[in-house]
């Protein structure tokens, strides 16, 4: 129910990168448990692979995903979703994943299919992308962060718009109030992803890796203390090579070469 692959970054050390795209055609990318336990395989699979500097996670052009799958839920009942932590074990895997995650959105992103694009670092939208948290309609609630996530992203009011009516917001909108980054032409959708992910694969992945987890720690924790997670990483790097050839690249005034060390 997912499709994986790699691809190249540009330049003659980059690394590659994951490209995955969620692949439920005829249900639009409604997330079950398997395409759930398959992507979080295969994000995990790329985190551990040294060769790999990113990931793409992309759906079709109908869909992202439509949510999580509604015929799989209807028969849960309390005890049993609550006791197994039904659905919500393979949703965490995301967040475990420590290199960059560019979400490149086209058509639906509903629910939990909302909910997986912001569990990314960023989400590219073409102009053909409607994001919702539709749950209130099928008389539950957001699951896997939509109630956290949305909010933050968007501010509460347009958080408790899109959950309590349950309407759609179109890729403008949902630029416009900071949800998405970019809004790119449907048809350049992929190439901006590629180029996202290509320009990421020629950097050191230790600093990748460090932007990540900072910009996370904004979410996390207080200003004075992700401040000061931010200053710790930030002298760390200079204990890495990739310090001395970015910045001694620069002055030769020549391309880097970095090594992830
Ligand atoms: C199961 C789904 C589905 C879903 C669509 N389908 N969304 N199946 N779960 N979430 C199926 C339809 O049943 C249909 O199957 C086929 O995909 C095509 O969908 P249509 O409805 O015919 O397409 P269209 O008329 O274009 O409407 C698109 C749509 C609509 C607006 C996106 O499908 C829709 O409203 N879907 C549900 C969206 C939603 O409520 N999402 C939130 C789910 S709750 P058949 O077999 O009839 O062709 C959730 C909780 C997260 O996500 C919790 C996380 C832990």
């Amino acid at each position: 129910t997912i499709l994986v692959d790699t691809r190249p970054g540009t330049g003659e050390n980059a690394l590659r990168y994951g490209w995955i795209t969620l692949n439920r055609p005829k249900a639009l990318n409604a997330l079950n448990d398997t395409l759930m336990d398959e992507l979080g395989a295969a994000l995990l699979a790329f985190d551990a692979d040294d060769g790999i500097a990113c990931i793409v996670v992309t759906g079709s052009e109908k869909a992202f995903a439509a949510g999580a799958d509604i015929a799989m839920m209807q028969p849960f009942d309390f005890p049993n979703a609550y006791r197994k932590g039904l659905i919500s074990r393979n949703w965490d895997t995301i967040r475990q994943v420590r290199k960059p995650i560019i979400a490149a959105v086209s058509g639906f992103a509903l629910g939990g299919g909302c909910e997986v694009a912001m569990g990314c670092d960023f989400i590219i939208a073409a102009d053909n992308a409607k994001f919702g948290q539709p749950e209130i309609k099928l008389g539950i609630i957001p699951g896997a962060g939509g109630t956290q996530r949305l909010p933050r992203a968007v501010g509460k009011s347009k958080a408790m718009d899109l959950a309590l009516t349950g309407r759609m917001m179109d890729a403008v909108e949902a630029e416009r109030a900071g949800l998405v980054s970019r809004v790119v032409p449907l048809a350049d959708l992929h190439a901006e992803a590629d180029k996202a992910a290509q320009a990421m694969c020629g950097y050191s992945l230790l600093a990748l890796m460090a932007t990540k987890e900072c910009v996370n720690r904004a979410y996390e924790a207080p200003l004075t203390e992700g401040l000061l997670f931010e200053r710790r990483l930030f002298h760390a790097l200079f204990s890495s090579s990739d310090q001395k050839e970015g910045m001694g690249a620069f002055l030769e005034k020549r391309a880097p070469h970095f090594t992830h060390r």
